[in-house]
């Protein structure tokens, strides 16, 4: 399956994925790596690995319908038929998001649906949580809102600034996006009446 990575930043949940699709028993290939921004780090990651990129630069259109129907034209045109959201920072709107209904997922640096949106590390030590973690999900047109794929958890220590315990939830996203992306492009995973259905030999 062909899988198409969208990116603003970074990209180290792209990383993840790329590294884990050189295997050649992994199910899906990363065909566009794309973001919004011409600065993102994780551009040059994908170029070194060999991919094909693209920029659709969110300033250079009118509203977010243009801006999407741009991006969905790439997705098209590079045969994407996955969408791996990874830490792209713009709000899509509902059409491209049905558009491209249980065939998109998104990582989330909380454990859903505690803490969806922003800071969710300097929310999750300020509530007294012992818990923190990270959520992969189908995405719905509310923002980190849709069937929940795969989580982890981590430990937070007493001591823990949102820097240390991002990093410790990072670590945990790097292991579970990969794992989330072979349930989906493997068929093990889908969506039935809003949940998670499964393969029987899962
Ligand atoms: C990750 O924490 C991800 O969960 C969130 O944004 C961050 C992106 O990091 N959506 P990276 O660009 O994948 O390194």
């Amino acid at each position: 399956r062909k899988v198409g990575i969208l990116i603003s930043g970074r990209g180290s949940n792209m990383s993840a994925l790329i590294d884990a699709a050189e295997d050649a028993d992994f199910p899906a290939e990363i065909a566009l790596v794309l973001s919004n921004r011409a600065d993102a780090g994780g551009l040059k990651v994908a170029e070194d690995a060999g991919l094909a990129t693209a920029v659709v630069d969110h300033k250079a259109y009118a509203d977010r319908a243009s801006f999407d129907a741009a991006v969905d034209a790439r997705l098209r045109e590079a045969g994407v038929e996955i969408v791996c959201l990874a830490g792209f920072m713009r709000l899509l709107t509902p059409p491209f998001v049905e558009a491209w209904r249980n065939r998109m997922i998104n990582i989330h640096p909380s454990l859903l649906p505690l803490f969806p949106g922003l800071h969710t590390h300097e929310r999750a030590i300020e509530a007294g949580m012992r818990l923190a973690g990270c959520t992969v999900h189908f995405v719905r047109a509310e923002m980190d809102s849709g069937p929940i794929i795969a989580q982890a958890a981590v430990p937070i220590a007493f001591d823990d600034t949102p820097e240390t315990l991002a990093k410790r939830v990072l670590s945990a996203e790097h292991e579970i996006y990969p794992l989330a992306l072979a349930l989906v492009a493997g068929d093990l995973v889908w969506v039935e009446g809003e949940r998670i259905a499964y393969a029987s030999e899962l």
